[in-house]
């Protein structure tokens, strides 16, 4: 799903962004782009980024019982 449409930003792309260490729009904004133009995905980008730290969090809390 694009979340910035204006830079043709994915919800995709936000979650690798948070893996690499993104934690910030204003992180997002450096590396992705997003919010430069319109300014209309900001809520939407912070939104993304939220879950894609609990996605995150989840994840490397269950990757023990994983492995
Ligand atoms: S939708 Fe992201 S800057 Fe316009």
């Amino acid at each position: 799903m694009y979340v910035c449409v204006c830079k043709a930003v994915t919800d995709r792309q936000i979650h690798e962004a948070a893996r690499g260490g993104a934690r910030t729009v204003g992180d997002l904004r450096r590396q992705l782009g997003v919010t430069t133009d319109c300014g209309r995905c900001a809520s939407c980008a912070h939104e993304c980024l939220k879950e894609a730290r609990q996605c995150d969090a989840h994840a490397n809390a269950c990757l023990p019982l994983a492995a």
